[in-house]
């Protein structure tokens, strides 16, 4: 199969081969999704079968508007109107109960509630309309690679495997959106985002808990899919405290072990390694933007044996990018040894 780059002229054409049950990926403001008419169980299949996604991993309805998640939600947690009122359209996915057979169990997971968001991306919400059905959209990667952050990552692992790609250039966030359920008493992060902890809870003033696996990483996290193995790139990640960038790369040089560095300006400043994916700006926003393209960059060439990643404090969008560092890192910091 060809697979076709859309530019936004072409929605209709994207939308049309959407509708004949077709992948295609699109924008949002986090990282390109693989779209397919989540009305269509056989297209939803698809997807999971081109990613190599595990079947349980339930994926997320994307919808242009809030009234479109109204043909599905069985019934609304208290605070969704403020909630959506202040972060929709935008990187929040909200988890509902579901009316029961209102959206097939290839998309759910077969679980009695769903995942329901509204990118923050025109030419993704003029797809969604012109399609005129939500669409399903995991991270359009490969499982278990970085998601993609623009059309290029995705052409790299899904070429000849779905019908077309809209292009709308690099996504502004660079990691997933943050996931909000919504289906019980209190509302609970299962998975942090660019809608952080401390938004949430300024907007609804509670407290806004993280699911248990965030804080114990012996708990099973309820996202399904924050148990897998995920954002991992081949070449070894280690994440480097502040303190330790001189002693991991002496240790580096001792082992002629070949680094890739993944930092900001201010840190890259100091050490000129040949391979580097120096971040725009000294910035979390810039890091967080940066992640998973560097990540992809330094471990292509396989030029590098290992990757050493600057980390930031685990509070606000530092959470998210944290996340997901440690994720590709498999845990490890540097130790001196
Ligand atoms: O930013 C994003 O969210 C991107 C863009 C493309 O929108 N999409 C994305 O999708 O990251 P995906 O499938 O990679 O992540 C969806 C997450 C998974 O961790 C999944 O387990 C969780 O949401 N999820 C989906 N439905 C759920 C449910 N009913 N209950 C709990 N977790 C659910
Ligand atoms: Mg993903």
């Amino acid at each position: 199969m060809e697979t076709k780059i859309f530019q936004s002229d072409q929605i209709n054409h994207a939308a049309a081969l959407l509708r004949q049950g077709e992948l295609v990926a699109f924008p949002t403001e986090t990282v390109y999704g693989l779209g397919a008419n989540a009305l269509l169980p056989k297209s939803v299949a698809q997807v999971f079968a081109v990613k190599g996604r595990p079947s349980d991993n339930p994926l997320i309805v994307h919808v242009v508007d809030f009234p479109m998640t109204q043909k599905f939600v069985e019934s609304y947690h208290p605070l969704t109107e403020k909630i959506v009122k202040n972060f929709w359209p935008g990187p929040l996915t909200l988890i509902f109960s579901i009316k029961s057979g209102s959206l097939s169990p290839v998309v759910t997971g077969g679980l009695s509630t769903a995942a329901f968001r509204m990118p923050d991306n025109k030419k993704t919400l003029s797809l969604i309309e012109e399609t005129g059905a939500p669409l399903v959209g995991p991270s359009a990667n490969t499982s278990g690679k970085p998601s993609p952050t623009t059309a290029m990552h995705v052409y790299h692992d899904l070429k000849g495997k779905i019908a077309g790609i809209l292009d709308d250039g690099a996504t502004q966030i660079g990691v997933e959106s943050t996931v909000l359920d919504l289906s019980g008493e209190v509302p609970t992060i299962l998975r942090p985002g660019a809608v952080t902890k401390e938004q949430l809870e300024d907007v609804l003033g509670i407290e806004v808990p993280l699911d248990k696996h965030l804080v114990k990483e012996s708990e099973t996290p309820k996202a399904p899919g924050m148990k897998y193995k995920h954002y991992s790139p081949d070449t070894p990640v280690l994440m480097i405290r502040p303190d330790d960038w001189e002693k991991a790369l002496d240790w580096a040089e001792k082992k002629d072990q070949k680094v890739g560095l993944l930092a900001t300006p201010k840190i890259a400043e100091n050490y000129k390694t040949a391979d580097r994916f120096v971040f725009d700006e000294d910035t979390i926003e810039a890091a967080t933007r940066g992640l998973f393209s560097g990540l992809r960059a330094l471990d292509e060439a396989h030029k590098v044996d290992v990757i050493f990643a600057e980390i930031f404090p685990e509070d606000h969008l530092g959470l998210a990018y944290m996340n997901r560092l440690k994720k590709a890192a498999a845990q490890n910091y540097f130790v001196e040894k």
